[in-house]
């Protein structure tokens, strides 16, 4: 048996920067897990490698890597993460070469009036690092088109008309709610130009600039007409459950490419055309794709400003969800390229001082001879591997509902679709539960728990004899938790003796507004679980049925519950490892000898119990 000692989690180093994935896992934690559970050339399977933790860190300790995940999207950007070598030359060559077109593309069109030179002879013109624009809306009361500003708010989702007839204009102390308005298109309200970090230029929007903004787009339509691009229309769809809360059909964001602003999806896709159309190796034009597609997270109307945030800057897209502000940012795409470009060279000279080589295959088997990565952009039950093939399995399964992957990893797809393998991927799959459960195809706690069972059975018959699988989980919902280990357990896997860890995660990243509003707790539960027969199952035979498994828990969790509520916040989390402890020999033997292959309405009784109590619901976890 090994022991795992909790550690300080660092922050992200660069390789886990070059790109926006959903829920990324501390690093030095999986390193460690890796380091503590297995040997130099041991074969680990990831069925969960989502931003690519695990295959990246067991690449790095001589491990051989399996990794699985349905999201096309994660795939991408783990091929992309663990590149050790590139040509410089020609990749510094070809990105000057896309600042170049950039530069062609902005021509004057974005520049403000430099105030700093009005004292001199010739004022010099900078350019506009981002425009501020508002949505308009139809005022559900006097039927004018409102503008939508931060200056015509009230609080969140109440606003001012802004005509003063109106019986919601700030004169008359009225107000409107935008949910109840039609949606009129946007409009810009004024350009930012920042001479140095701190220091910026404002210009209002005037007519002057509303004229140049409309050559602009002339200008812009001129070259698509010219490379004879086509504008693409990808609808997203209504039956998604992130349109429930992002009521993006409802502000008039039909399409994915309505994420953008006229002017910066012409710009975008003559950059990704421009990209395409360059004539370099294979390697350097991936380079630029995972760049390109990096950079569009900054580029999109996700983009905002807040007093006091970022010194004023646009807050970059981070929310697990599509949360569309109504006065954003069009960002100038030149320095959103220029990061995503120093970011990932950031990861190649990072990984090139590191001593690992990757000897990539297409199938598990060939990872018996000097081989070691085998990814899949699918999920393990499509793959057949042997019997006893794995050595360790280590892992990060989706949590519930927290995070909607594929809904969410869909912003990225009509720019990076060809490069996909998996070009429609399977929804229907993906192990997840909806928010929302009303709409057709939504996935309720029962879904979520049978495709967890689909992957953790395949785990269970790959895995070796008394080898571990490690994941983590921290999920609120009991209810989520519940499936997780339900699944688990039914695929035969135990709870290693004692085989549970509480790990803090990362100390920066704990004080956002986000977590501090929750009051929620930060890091992960550690759970070992081991394929073996020698252990002995704690008999219980008083459960013989969902309604007494229900009453078992409960009985435990109100005895924690009240020491729960009055313990100290550093206690809190030792309480529930207690009780976790206390939970799982009782869900076991129910799973084992009680449901067996059968089903079960646990998610439909425990509602009504004191399980869903403790942490009061589920909630979204953190973005790292
Ligand atoms: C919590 S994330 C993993 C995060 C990762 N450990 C990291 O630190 O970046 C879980 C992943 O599971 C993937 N997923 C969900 N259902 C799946 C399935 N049935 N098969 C394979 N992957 C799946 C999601 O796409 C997501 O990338
Ligand atoms: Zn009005």
């Amino acid at each position: 048996m090994h022991n795992y000692i909790p550690i300080e989690a660092k922050p992200h180093t660069p390789p886990y920067q070059i790109h926006r994935y959903f829920a990324r896992r501390p690093w030095n934690v999986f390193s460690e897990l890796i380091k503590n559970y297995s040997d130099e050339k041991d074969i680990i399977l990831d069925p969960f490698c989502g931003g690519g933790v695990t295959i990246y860190e067991g690449l790095k300790l001589k491990r051989k890597m399996i990794g699985f995940d349905i999201n096309p999207l994660s795939i991408f950007i783990v091929q992309n993460m663990i590149r050790k070598t590139w040509n410089s030359k020609e990749l510094d060559g070809a990105y000057r070469s896309c600042i170049n077109y950039l530069n062609i593309l902005y021509g004057d069109f974005n520049t403000i009036q430099d105030i700093k030179g009005q004292n001199r002879l010739q004022p010099k013109r900078i350019s506009i690092d981002w425009n501020e624009l508002a949505f308009l809306a139809r005022c559900n009361l006097c039927k004018k088109v409102t503008t939508l500003s931060n200056a015509n708010k009230i609080k969140n989702g109440r606003y001012y008309c802004e005509n003063p007839q109106c019986k919601a204009s700030k004169d008359s102390k009225g107000y409107i709610e935008p949910k109840n308005c039609e949606r009129a298109g946007y409009k810009y309200l004024f350009s930012v130009g920042m001479y140095t970090k701190k220091q910026c230029a404002h210009e209002e929007y005037s007519e002057l600039r509303k004229e140049t903004v409309e050559k602009h787009i002339f200008f812009l339509k001129a070259h698509i007409k010219d490379e004879k691009i086509e504008i693409p229309h990808d609808k997203i769809p209504l039956n998604w459950d992130r349109q429930f809360e992002d009521l993006l059909a409802k502000k008039g964001i039909i399409m994915f490419q309505d994420l953008f602003t006229e002017r910066n999806l012409l710009i975008n896709l003559l950059l990704l055309n421009h990209i395409k159309k360059l004539n370099v190796s294979d390697e350097t034009k991936m380079i630029l794709r995972l760049i390109f597609s990096s950079s569009l997270r900054d580029t999109n109307i996700m983009a905002f400003t807040h007093e006091g945030w970022q010194s004023g800057k646009p807050t970059t897209w981070s929310k697990h969800a599509y949360w569309i502000p109504n006065q954003f940012c069009e960002v100038n795409i030149i320095p959103a390229f220029k990061h995503a470009f120093e970011r990932m060279k950031k990861c190649l000279e990072f990984n090139a001082q590191l001593n690992y080589e990757i000897k990539q295959t297409t199938t598990p088997q060939e990872l018996k001879k000097d081989n070691n990565l085998v990814l899949y952009n699918s999920t393990i039950t499509d793959v057949k591997i042997n019997a006893e093939f794995v050595d360790e399995i280590i892992t990060d399964p989706p949590y519930g509902s927290n995070v909607q992957y594929l809904e969410l990893s869909h912003f990225w797809y009509p720019w990076n679709k060809e490069l996909y393998d998996n070009i429609t991927p399977d929804f229907s799959k993906e192990a997840i539960s909806n928010r929302k459960k009303k709409f057709e195809g939504a996935k309720n706690l029962q879904d979520y728990e049978n495709n967890l069972y689909a992957v953790f059975k395949e785990c269970y018959y790959s895995l070796k004899s008394e080898r571990n699988m490690i994941l983590t989980f921290n999920n609120k919902d009991m209810g989520a938790w519940l499936a997780l280990m339900i699944s688990i357990f039914k695929a035969g896997f135990s709870l290693e003796d004692k085989g549970l860890y509480f790990q803090t995660g990362v100390k920066n990243y704990k004080q956002t507004a986000h977590t501090k509003s929750k009051g929620s707790p930060y890091g992960d539960f550690i759970y070992v679980f081991i394929k073996t027969k020698t252990n002995i199952l704690a008999l219980y035979p008083n459960i013989t049925n969902d309604d007494e498994l229900i009453e078992q828990l409960d009985k435990t969790l109100i005895k924690h519950l009240e020491q729960y509520k009055n313990s100290k916040e550093k206690n809190k989390n030792d309480i529930i490892k207690t009780m976790v402890l206390q939970i799982m020999p009782v869900l076991e033997y129910y799973v084992k000898r009680v449901l067996k292959d059968g089903t079960h309405k646990i998610y439909e009784k425990y509602k009504t119990n004191h399980l869903e109590k403790i942490y009061g619901g589920s909630d979204d976890k953190e973005e790292q």
